[in-house]
């Protein structure tokens, strides 16, 4: 994507120095910073803070982690080590373990001096790979906005599941960007989603630099404009897709799928192929739902009349913040991968064809 011109992607290798800079999400909307990371020490950081943060974003940034534990050390204990504190960084979103479980296990099998080298090509080749996918979720995702039939066609996010949280174009994002750039007139509802508010400060932010119209809502909104007949599809993103069409997606996406369904609105789900889990489905949590601080529901940033970004609190209490939760099946409409958009019941057999 392009910002002020430039292109950039959310995760960038420097070449010849086993180093990468990131985009750091924890300072958007207000300033668009790069950060270096240099380390598996400033990888595990850069994600727990989610300077970067999207699954399959975090499934890169792991992998570019288990590439710099490598540079220091190269041996078994050092990559088993490095995979288990990258699993355990942020634990949701199946990317980030799929990534350092297939690239750990590659490594292990070959002698300790060519490891570096070939955790850096991988990791970078994931990356690419990504742009690819996501290239194709958009075409996929535009056929179903094509069978809309309306001069206008409101569509409803959840997070943010855009260019910043992959590697480039975004999964939810990529068709609306695709059908923008077709000329198809787009609005889009964006959930501020609390409490860290991906939606209010990035997804607004990319749809303001890709110049696509859009409204902020808070998250309580979208019954309501469900209910007015203001939204024509749901779209949004995932964090891993189980075996039977269940889908674990940031926290409020549930409340989004159940009045939509109420409403006959039809809500689709846009992931590659790397967040599906055959170990997962709704019988089958086998994964931890990330707990975050509490401190994020109490805390706030912003700008001040100085312009200055400041924290305010907004209150103090007892806090429970999970950050994901579960989408049975029978509120999804299709799920949008690479291969095309599929019935959620559909992904059993795509995947035991395997
Ligand atoms: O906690 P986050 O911001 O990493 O959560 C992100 C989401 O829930 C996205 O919808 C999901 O990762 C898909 S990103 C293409």
């Amino acid at each position: 994507m392009e910002v002020e011109g430039k292109y950039y992607r959310t995760i960038e290798a420097i070449e010849g120095q086993f180093s990468v800079t990131i985009i750091d999400q924890t300072a958007l909307p207000f300033s668009f910073n790069l950060v270096r990371l240099s380390s598996l020490k400033d990888i595990i950081l850069a994600i727990t803070s989610m300077q970067v943060r999207g699954a399959p974003a975090i499934g890169v940034c792991a992998a570019f982690g288990i590439a710099l534990a490598c540079k220091v050390d190269a041996s078994n204990e050092s990559i088993n080590k490095a995979r288990d504190l990258l699993i355990k960084s942020r634990p949701t979103a199946v990317n980030l373990s799929w990534a350092v479980n297939q690239l750990s296990n590659k490594l292990l099998k070959m002698p300790e001096d060519s490891r570096l080298n070939t955790a850096w090509d991988w990791s970078k080749n994931l990356a690419e790979e990504d742009v690819l996918i996501n290239q194709r979720i958009g075409l996929a995702g535009l056929s179903i906005l094509n069978e809309i039939n309306k001069d206008k066609i409101n569509i409803l996010t959840h997070c943010n599941a855009g260019w910043l949280a992959t590697i480039d174009y975004g999964t939810a994002l990529s068709p609306i960007y695709k059908a923008v750039a077709i000329g198809m007139n787009i609005h889009v509802w964006v959930d501020e989603t609390r409490p860290r508010n991906q939606g209010m400060s990035l997804t607004a932010w990319e749809l303001k630099n890709a110049g696509i119209s859009h409204t902020v809502i808070a998250d309580n909104a979208g019954g309501l404009i469900m209910q007015k007949g203001l939204v024509d599809c749901v779209l949004v993103g995932a964090d891993r897709v189980g075996i039977d069409g269940t889908v674990c997606n940031k926290v409020g996406t549930y409340l989004k799928a159940l009045p939509a369904m109420e409403h006959k609105i039809p809500f689709y789900v846009a992931a590659p192929r790397s967040t599906f889990d055959k170990n997962f489905s709704m019988s089958n949590q086998c994964f931890e739902i990330e707990e975050r601080d509490p401190e994020e529901l109490f805390m706030m940033s912003g700008l001040n009349e100085n312009g200055e970004v400041k924290n305010i609190r907004l209150g103090e209490a007892n806090g429970y913040n999970p950050a994901f939760d579960i989408t049975p099946a029978k509120y999804i409409t299709r799920i949008i991968c690479e291969d095309g958009a599929i019935k959620p019941y559909d992904i059993r057999s795509l995947l035991s064809s395997e």
